[in-house]
């Protein structure tokens, strides 16, 4: 089986602090991490705050446009001059708080490729859609929706989060056989738009991840890491769950 590159990603949201990017800074640089992807997202403020040696930094969003009358927005090519490497787009709180659609989220990817940006595309299901059994129809959705947008080649560019709405920010963790099961039909809808994207496209697993959980979600064959909210604010929380991917 192709062992992907373990990739955690930490989503700070509308968190932080100057001294917490400072203490971030100063914990993660005196780690190395091999053969894995580090990324903190802070919000887009304060990107430039990072002195990032031993991880890279991701945005939270970015606009489709380039530029123009777009109050609030920050466009791909400002949050690379401000050190972003990967962005974070439709996240189910954007999805939600900013009414963005697949389409949307879609040209959202699309923008970010185009200007030089690594795409970490959320995908993930209400409680509601869960329990009426529709979790693969949902998120097959979501992903259609990207691939009529991309094309293969651009899709394997992204990575995919996959985070259930309802493990969000509640404790209430998927288990890892339902994290599992998502993350294999999410690799099995790639492979059916084009064999080898199957292989090579990291998912990532969100919702609830902490260190005491993360080992066990992270050896499943389809999860090749974390997209950490919560958990991502405390250095040695985040630091622990990064161990875990290793
Ligand atoms: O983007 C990651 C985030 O949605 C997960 O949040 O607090 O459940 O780890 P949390």
């Amino acid at each position: 089986m192709t062992k992907r590159t373990p990739m955690v990603a930490g989503n700070w949201k509308m968190n932080g602090s100057r001294s917490l990017v400072e203490s971030f800074t100063n914990v993660l640089n005196s780690h190395t991490f091999d053969n894995m992807d580090v990324v903190v997202c802070p919000p887009a403020g304060f990107l430039s705050m990072f002195v990032a040696q031993t991880y890279s930094l991701g945005a939270q969003d970015c606009s489709a446009q380039d530029n123009g009358a777009h109050t609030g927005d920050n466009s791909v090519q400002m949050l690379k001059e401000l050190g972003a490497k990967y962005v974070i787009v439709g996240h189910s709180e954007r999805r939600q708080d900013h009414d963005e659609s697949n389409e949307t989220v879609a040209r959202k990817a699309h923008k970010a490729l185009a200007d030089g940006l690594v795409p970490i595309i959320c995908v993930g299901e209400s409680l509601k859609i869960r329990e009426a059994g529709q979790v693969n129809e949902f998120v097959g959705e979501q992903l259609g929706a990207i691939f009529a947008i991309l094309d293969a080649e651009q899709v394997g560019q992204c990575i995919i989060a996959y985070e259930p709405i309802w493990a969000i920010g509640t404790g209430k963790t998927a288990s890892p056989e339902q994290a599992q099961d998502v993350h294999a039909f999410i690799r099995e809808t790639l492979a059916n738009y084009q064999s080898d994207l199957a292989l090579n496209t990291r998912l990532l697993y969100g919702g609830s991840v902490k260190p005491d959980n993360a080992a066990q979600l992270f050896a499943q064959p389809d999860i090749d890491g974390g997209l950490i909210g919560g958990a991502s604010l405390n250095t040695d929380d985040f630091i622990a769950i990064c161990q875990a991917a290793i």
